[in-house]
């Protein structure tokens, strides 16, 4: 029998946690009759927004570094499809894995189905119905091109059923960061984060902000900073800032528009496990992050999102997420809420179990090996 080699594509910070529990369970299982590559499109290559990464959750070197760098849409999408075709032309594969939703995501799946190369999209169908995020259009046009579909929950797979994806495509398997999650708790809880920020446990609120809706808008940004300076008077506010944010806060700060109190601590990017460590610790997160919604679900801390849409219903439906929007006045005062101790209790969407790769896997060899 031929040997089945399968491509696994990371591209961006949230790509990671997704990709690892799905790589080990191939490395795991040792199978004769398939090989994986990793391949890194190089789409983030900050030491602290890719390379922690790899070191945190066990991940090896990728094969392959694509190298392509940051650029305008346009130009991060197409640098990574021409640089991904290069690579597919010279050495094919049998099937690409993709996750999410990030510009990495869709334009090694636009290449892959040109080639006629099976495309397996992790985290399918979930949709904000929000036309101006660009994750928004890399997730509907990844979904439409890719031959099986993993979905994180039922309205996932709703979505896809809506769009005319057919049944038999659809795959529900519950939440593979989850899977992350789970296996990296036991360590975060002994990160030492908390100490060297001087914060207490359940005595912070963990901020991050990096949507281009919330920080390449001034008026916006410098609204929801004013929110954050006035909660962070009555918590401390801890806020590991991406960089697209600190040049934004950079700009508002030298033109007078924003100066950050005193318990608002703006730290660098941090790892996986000091971030799980944060949320698990904080108070409550404030964030934009899609990431975030989830991981504060599981670990049953109060989570606000700074946007007027979710892609992850499920996340307020049954866990812990509020939506607030951008606007200074709900953000506040559902923060307010949260720290006089009214919180909403959550419970834990179906299937996020840390089972889910192994679930991946086992469809993947099925339908490749029959
Ligand atoms: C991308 C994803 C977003 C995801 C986010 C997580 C898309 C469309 N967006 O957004 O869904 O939530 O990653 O972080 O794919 N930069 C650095 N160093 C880096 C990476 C980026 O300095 O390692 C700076 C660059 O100036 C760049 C800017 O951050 O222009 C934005 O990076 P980019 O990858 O284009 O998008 P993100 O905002 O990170």
């Amino acid at each position: 029998m031929k040997r089945k080699k399968i491509d696994l594509i990371v591209g961006a910070r949230p790509n990671f946690m997704k990709i690892a529990p799905i790589l080990k369970e191939f490395e795991k299982r040792n199978y004769s009759d398939s090989s994986t590559r990793l391949v890194h499109t190089g789409q983030h290559y900050d030491a602290n927004m890719s390379d922690i990464f790899f070191k945190d959750l066990s991940l090896p070197k990728p094969q392959v570094y694509l190298g392509v760098g940051s650029g305008t849409q346009a130009t991060q999408t197409a640098n990574v499809m021409i640089k991904y075709e290069k690579l597919l032309s010279k050495e094919p594969v049998d099937l690409v894995i993709v996750v999410g939703d990030v510009n990495s995501t869709l334009a090694c799946a636009l290449v892959a189905v040109k080639f006629q190369i099976p495309i397996a999209h992790i985290e399918a169908g979930l949709r904000s119905d929000d036309w101006s995020m660009p994750e928004e259009i890399n997730r509907i046009l990844t979904d439409r091109i890719s031959t099986y579909l993993f979905t994180t929950s039922k309205e996932g797979s709703d979505n896809l059923l809506k769009e005319g994806i057919s049944r038999k495509r659809i795959h529900f398997v519950g939440n593979v960061m989850i899977d992350s999650l789970i296996e990296y708790l036991p360590i975060a809880m002994k990160s030492s984060i908390i100490e060297k920020l001087h914060v207490k446990k359940n005595s912070f609120a963990l901020l991050t902000l990096h949507r281009p809706s919330n920080v390449d808008d001034k008026s916006v940004l410098s609204g929801i900073m004013s929110a954050v300076n006035e909660v962070s008077s009555m918590l401390p506010v801890v806020f590991p800032a991406h960089p697209r944010t600190v040049s934004a806060i950079g700009e508002l700060q030298r033109s007078g528009d924003f100066s950050a109190s005193d318990n608002l601590h703006i730290i660098d990017p941090v790892g996986y496990i000091d971030s799980l460590c944060l949320q698990h610790s904080a108070k409550f997160v404030l964030t934009d992050s899609g990431g975030m919604q989830e991981e504060t679900t599981v670990l049953g801390v109060p989570c606000l999102t700074i946007r007027a849409n979710t892609e992850r219903p499920v996340t307020v439906t049954k866990g812990t997420n509020i939506m607030v929007g951008s606007d200074p006045q709900k953000i506040i005062s559902e923060s307010v809420k949260l720290i006089k101790g009214y919180a909403k209790k959550g419970s834990i969407p179906e299937k996020w179990d840390g089972k889910s790769a192994r679930k991946i896997v086992d469809i993947i060899r099925r339908e490749m090996h029959g």
